[in-house]
């Protein structure tokens, strides 16, 4: 017993003594490394973990990891924990792992040993089914060690795509990031960056100059504006590192933890399900726009609208909300940008979206407004066929509850694109005010009836007479109705009612694809 109890005392010795070790090493010998990184307006590794963890929760792993690298001066100079924070912890009480990149160990950078904790990590989460979560600040593989940096990201790159669908993979870029510290983000589900401190590119402005002679800032070339409105790499920009870490938080609410679990419920009790705000949003001039997030915001529950991929393409509308407490993915239309046209950018947003719903069992809802696909030479060119292609492959494969609601126009192929019934769709509904035909009155009437109108004694008032009469056929939900391929044309202060009993319908849904090894998706 006493034998026992002296070495754990022992033990307890080595261990403070090597942990205080670590501080100072952490530390910098001080508090150097802690300044280096708040000089930079950036956090710690170790602050963002436990800023984004609850508190007491983190049990970290390989904290006395070192590298095995003697090269290019590596023998005189080594870290405790070797650049990276990893473990597990909760967030909101659930479990998930985390890795957090020490960018004051050799730039964060990743060596042998720095990928093997990492690897560790992931393969955990991926046997214990939670979301792997990393703080990414590094400038990629560690140059000093050449193949096998290269290796160790290549074993996290692998691990990435056998995790995809499996468990949620979230990526924050906390510091500039290069070379595989973007490829590894690139094949997680969410990127979050940070305004002004935040970086991704595949080679930085100064290879940029060298190969191209072109003359780009960091953030010009891959800051997080950048990258939320241009490139649409990143899904969201927030101001700070503080901000994005709440962030995170958030996001994982809306998730289980892994393909086999459904996502979290908030308590909610129905009462009156009414929102005649809802009544008075379309206005009367069908080429008005008006903002689909109001509609968003009418219908789900309050506050609850959590947009994902805000600033690009913003003519698609995406992101999570709870509807009776239920988490729901939605897909809009968006009238108040660019007529809420389907185009490249739009399409590939969504579909993403879309396949990420459904690997994680999240019921979709699509709010309808679309007046077709953007004509032009440059989405001719740079394939909208192709692009469009993954919108509509995206809808057809999902298997989870889907629900469309068209509020307004459903044009053309979008009719057909945007989760209509014939491509899986559970339920159609359709305010009064939708207009479900191939193309707009006028273009319709200008094409079908071109030469009747020209040889018209007033060309002019045959187009009005013309347009009015195909108006009066097709600009409305009924001939679709009539065929089965709108459910019911209900008002729109009726809709929240409507889709809460319809989820809850579709609760136990069971939808199977034919057997295949996996779908062939236009990439
Ligand atoms: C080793 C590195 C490093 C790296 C930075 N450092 N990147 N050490 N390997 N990859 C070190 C620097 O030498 C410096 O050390 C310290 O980190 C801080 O770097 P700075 O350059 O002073 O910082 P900053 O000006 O902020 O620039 C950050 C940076 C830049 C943009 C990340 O360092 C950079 O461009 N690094 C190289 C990026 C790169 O090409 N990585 C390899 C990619 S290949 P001292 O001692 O001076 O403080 C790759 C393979 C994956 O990742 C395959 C993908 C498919």
């Amino acid at each position: 017993m006493s034998k026992r109890k002296v070495s754990s005392e022992l033990l307890q010795q080595k261990f403070d003594e090597l942990a205080r070790r670590n501080d100072e090493a952490e530390l910098g010998g001080g508090v150097k490394r802690l300044e280096q990184q708040h000089a930079r307006g950036k956090l710690t590794a170790r602050e963002r973990v436990l800023i984004l963890l609850d508190e007491g929760s983190f049990e970290e792993l390989g904290k006395f990891v070192v590298h095995r690298s003697t090269d290019f001066g590596l023998d005189k100079e080594s870290y405790l924990g070797d650049g990276v924070v990893t473990g597990y912890g909760t967030v909101n009480g659930r479990l998930v792992y985390v890795f957090s990149q020490d960018f004051t160990v050799f730039g964060g950078s990743l060596s042998e040993t720095h990928a093997e904790k990492i690897v560790k990590v992931m393969d955990l989460a991926m046997k214990n089914g939670a979301p792997l979560i990393g703080l990414n600040d590094s400038g990629g593989a560690r140059i000093q060690e050449g193949v096998v940096s290269l290796g160790g990201y290549a074993d996290i790159f692998y691990r990435n795509v056998m995790a995809s669908g499996v468990i949620p993979q979230i990526s924050a870029i906390m510091g500039p990031c290069a070379g595989g510290a973007v490829y590894s983000p690139a094949m997680t589900d969410f990127i979050f960056m940070v305004e002004g401190t935040s970086f991704m590119f595949v080679t930085g402005p100064n290879v940029v100059k060298t190969v191209t002679h072109e003359n780009v800032t960091a953030e010009e070339l891959g800051g997080a504006t950048t990258h939320s409105t241009k490139s649409g790499v990143t899904h969201f920009a927030s101001a700070n590192e503080v901000e994005c870490i709440a962030g995170i938080k958030t996001l994982l609410s809306y998730m289980p933890q892994n393909c086999e679990d459904d996502a979290p419920r908030v308590a909610y009790a129905e009462g009156n399900e009414s929102r005649p705000v809802l009544n008075d949003l379309i206005p009367a001039n069908p080429n008005q726009p008006y903002d689909m997030r109001e509609v968003i915001n009418g219908v789900m529950d309050d506050a609850s609208f959590f947009e994902v991929h805000k600033n690009f393409a913003e003519n698609i509308v995406v992101g999570f909300a709870r509807l009776a407490g239920r988490s729901i993915g939605i897909v809009g239309n968006q009238p108040a940008s660019l007529a809420g046209v389907l185009d490249i950018d739009s399409s590939v947003k969504a579909a993403r979206f879309v396949r990420f719903c459904d690997c994680f069992n999240i019921p979709l809802l699509v709010f309808e407004d679309v007046p077709g696909f953007l004509p032009g030479t440059d989405q001719e060119w740079n394939a909208i066929i192709t692009n469009g292609a993954k919108l509509l492959y995206a809808f057809s494969e999902a298997t989870v509850p889907r629900i469309t609601v068209i509020t307004r126009k459903a044009y053309g192929g979008a009719y057909d694109v945007m989760n209509s019934k014939h491509i899986g769709a559970d339920l159609n509904y359709a305010w009064p005010s939708a207009e479900i035909a191939v193309m707009g009155a006028k273009g319709a009437s200008e094409i079908i009836f071109k030469k009747e109108i020209a040889e018209a004694v007033n060309p002019e008032e045959k187009l009005a007479e013309k347009v009015e009469d195909y108006t009066t056929k097709f600009a409305n939900p009924y001939r679709a109705a009539n065929r089965g391929f709108v459910d019911e044309v209900i008002f729109p202060d009726q809709t929240r009612e409507k889709l809460i009993k319809a989820f809850k319908m579709l609760e136990n849904k069971v939808a199977k694809l034919p057997k295949k090894k996996h779908g062939n998706i236009p990439l």
